[in-house]
């Protein structure tokens, strides 16, 4: 009804495939590989509580009030000292408050993105980087990736195919650490080249890092805003996987020219990022109990992430192929061309079990054979049944394709 009053720019945004299975997925007896969402077993609650009524008490005012477009200056602090301990040295000047960083995802494309502009990203990416930088109408081009993240060559064949039409990309998008959806990591020496090439071709890298502390094993990879020289690498962080997402903190990193004109897009927004949850994070980081948190979720996901392999080994076909995390929420499932995860996902939610389907993290048509486990929110028991549950299906679908109906189940 209201189609001819919306924008040209509206008229042409989606919705994701996550969002339209979310009311399928989310059903109590489902046991869902499906949401990226922090395990609610390890929401700090008491902890929050103490702090909270502590800080109302304290200081009624600096809770409730509305607070600077750049965010509060302590937690802006603290976010200094935070990303010291990832080895990247700013000042105040260069951080940005945002409500989550979804919020960052959303600026970063409000401020740089005019409508056909070029815009790389990893293939697959996350949907919610697609999705904003789509909003404003970017045109995304992905590069395929192996298990060491992005590939350069492919990277490089773009640029130059690129640079011979006579375009520059505005920036690529990249999570490098355990990546959101394929759990991949970009290897360090990749790292180093993606800012060469962005320093000669001229292009920003935009660095989406939610996930890098919660590594279960191997050793911390340097930022890739770590090789910066030039400014040219916008660094988004976020207390959402690694404390609570509920109160939507987020930050960008930036050349203080680039936080300058961000910020200005971002009264246009909301004005400032919620009062009451920077007190909260700035007081529970000062206290330790953000660390203590990443601690124990380190050996709360490694568990999981353990069980999801094994049953993976266990349950899944030959034919089957999936990345193994060092951390973070997902591991990457591929299955034989033939077979459709759209279908799959179909007769796995009558088994209720739910993941997403491969396709909703591409913007060219692929993925139409794998899909994306996360592991963070089923218990371990469910982990193994859901992995069985969904191991029958796929055999069964490759025998059917096969003509092997003697091997459903086996
Ligand atoms: C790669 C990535 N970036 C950004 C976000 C958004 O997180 P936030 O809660 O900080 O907005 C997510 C959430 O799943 C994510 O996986």
């Amino acid at each position: 009804m209201f189609e001819n009053y919306f924008s040209k720019n509206a008229q042409k945004m989606k919705g994701s495939e996550i969002r339209e299975f979310f009311e399928l997925t989310e059903r109590p007896e489902v046991i869902s590989f499906a949401g990226g969402f922090p395990n609610k077993e390890c929401l700090p609650t008491a902890a929050v509580e103490k702090m909270s009524s502590r800080l109302l008490a304290e200081s009624e005012e600096g809770m409730l009030q509305y607070s600077p477009t750049e965010g509060q200056e302590d937690l802006r602090k603290y976010i200094v000292k935070f990303m010291a301990q990832r080895g990247i040295k700013v000042g105040i000047e260069n951080i940005l408050v945002t409500s989550g960083s979804q919020q960052g995802l959303d600026l970063v494309s409000k401020v740089f993105v005019d409508p056909r502009d070029k815009v790389l990203t990893e293939a697959p990416s996350y949907v919610g980087g697609l999705g904003a930088i789509n909003n404003y109408q970017g045109d995304i081009i992905s590069v395929g990736v192996d298990e060491e993240g992005i590939r350069i060559d492919l990277l490089e064949e773009e640029l130059e195919r690129l640079a011979c039409e006579g375009e520059t990309p505005k920036f690529i998008y990249l999570v490098a650490d355990f990546n959101n959806p394929t759990g991949l990591t970009i290897a360090t020496e990749r790292r180093k080249k993606l800012v060469k090439l962005a320093e000669e071709y001229e292009f920003l890298i935009l660095e989406d890092d939610p996930y890098s502390k919660l590594r279960y094993e191997g050793i911390e990879q340097p930022a890739i805003k770590n090789f910066d020289r030039e400014g040219r690498v916008i660094y988004l962080g976020s207390f959402s996987k690694i404390f609570i997402p509920g109160v939507r903190i987020g930050w960008i990193v930036a050349h203080e020219e680039i936080i300058q004109k961000m910020i200005l897009a971002k009264q246009a927004t909301d004005l400032c990022t919620n009062s009451i949850g920077q007190r909260l994070i700035t007081a529970c980081g000062e206290a330790g109990i953000i660390d203590q948190q990443i601690n124990k979720l380190r050996d709360f996901y490694r568990k999981k992430r353990d069980v999801t392999l094994e049953s993976l080994t266990k349950y899944f076909p030959q034919e089957a192929t999936w990345t193994e995390p060092e951390g973070g929420f997902y591991t990457w499932v591929e299955l034989p061309g033939f077979l459709n995860t759209k279908e799959i996902l179909l007769k796995a939610i009558e088994e209720n079990v739910a993941f997403v389907v491969g396709s909703a993290f591409q913007v060219n048509g692929k993925g139409h054979n794998a899909f994306r486990l996360s592991f963070s929110q089923p218990d371990i028991d469910e982990i193994e049944e859901g992995i069985y549950r969904l191991g029958k299906i796929i055999k069964g679908e490759i025998a059917k394709r096969s003509g092997n109906q003697k091997c459903i189940g086996c």
